[in-house]
């Protein structure tokens, strides 16, 4: 097994179908270990691009390393070495889940069953049912289950949460942190803003087939400039010319017993609050609301595109 500094390497890949052009010119790099996030909204060209990384789709142009291997040309071991999430319709309604574990080991060519997979995924009670009987959750999980048998290097998940409630979804992305304990690098596809945020190493956000920002959750957050705002409830009477006086307060407004600050740089929530305090009224409450990856998204995608919490109802895979 050759081992690569990087576990993905993409270069100048372009797609168009027919006068749609999917993917523009999008270049990236994933170090081994890491889960990456594609982030975009429907039909930014994430599941082309990751169609391309898995040797299912022919680019029009660019370069493409997986593991070091280019997926066209040495599909036949990539395949063996990378983990691919099957659509629905992919999979006989009337096979047992056992069943298909059992036939996908053998197409895997595995010696042994890995019937470890069920319980891990929370699917030992689901053995014998028919694959259609299964929620939407406990489908999803299995398609994590048959992207695990070969023990992948890359496991590949195209929005795999799409259409689940949110204790599926929780479930999923434990699932997820399990694929990266265990060594392997995940890539993967959402347009969840939550769902970068709470799994992902790196995120690139995509728009219109063009990569808009590349870099970790948190760094993403740290690059669009943001007043931090703090909304106090307090007792007693408060000056607000006094409090915008405070060193990095940026605004002050008082409705009632309710005061909104806005600031920004360190330590000014602090100094606010001894600013209160100095003033003869006493803090009840306080919360604060920092930019999260959403703002970075919205910022760089237009409010326009981003719906949030997509229907339930949507088609995965779209
Ligand atoms: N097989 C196809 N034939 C024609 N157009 C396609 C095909 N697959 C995707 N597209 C179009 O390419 C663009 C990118 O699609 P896709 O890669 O599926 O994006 P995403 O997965 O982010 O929703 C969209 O405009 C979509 O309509
Ligand atoms: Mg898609």
């Amino acid at each position: 097994m050759n081992r690569v500094d990087t576990a993905v390497h993409v270069e100048g890949l372009r797609k168009r179908y027919g006068d749609t052009i999917a993917v523009d010119g999008i270049g990236f790099d994933i170090d081994p270990g890491q889960v990456f996030c594609l982030l975009g909204p429907n039909g930014a060209g994430k599941t082309t691009t990751i169609e391309c990384l898995e040797g299912y789709r022919r680019p029009d142009a660019g370069s493409i390393r997986v593991l070091g291997l280019d997926p066209l040309a040495d599909h036949g071991e990539l395949r063996r070495r990378i983990g691919v999430q099957l659509q629905e319709a992919s999979l006989p309604a009337r096979l047992k889940v056992w069943e298909i574990l059992k036939l996908f080991s053998v197409l895997y060519e595995r010696e042994k069953v890995p019937w470890s997979l069920l319980d891990h995924l929370g699917l030992e009670e689901k053995r014998d049912a028919y694959f259609d009987k299964l929620s939407g959750g406990q489908k999803q999980r299995l398609f994590v289950a048959l992207a695990l048998i070969n023990e992948p290097e890359v496991v590949f998940l195209d929005e795999i949460t799409t259409g689940l409630d949110p204790r599926a979804r929780h479930a999923i992305w434990d699932l997820i942190r399990g694929i990266k304990e265990g060594g392997a690098t995940v890539v993967l596809s959402t347009h969840f803003m939550e769902e970068a945020e709470a799994l992902a190493d790196r995120v690139a956000i995509l728009r219109a087939g063009k990569i808009v920002a590349n870099d970790t959750p948190e760094a993403l957050m740290r690059s669009i400039q943001r007043d931090d705002e703090v909304r106090v409830h307090v007792e007693g009477s408060l000056d607000a010319a006094a409090i915008e006086a405070i060193e990095g307060v940026a605004t002050a407004s008082i409705d009632g017993d309710q005061l909104i600050a806005r600031g920004v740089g360190r330590g000014w929530i602090a100094r606010l609050v001894n600013g209160i305090e100095a003033q003869d009224a006493s803090l009840l409450d306080l919360s604060t609301r920092r930019a999260s990856l959403e703002d970075v998204y919205l910022a760089l995608t237009g409010e326009d595109e981003y719906s949030p919490e997509s229907p339930a109802t949507e088609e995965a895979g779209t």
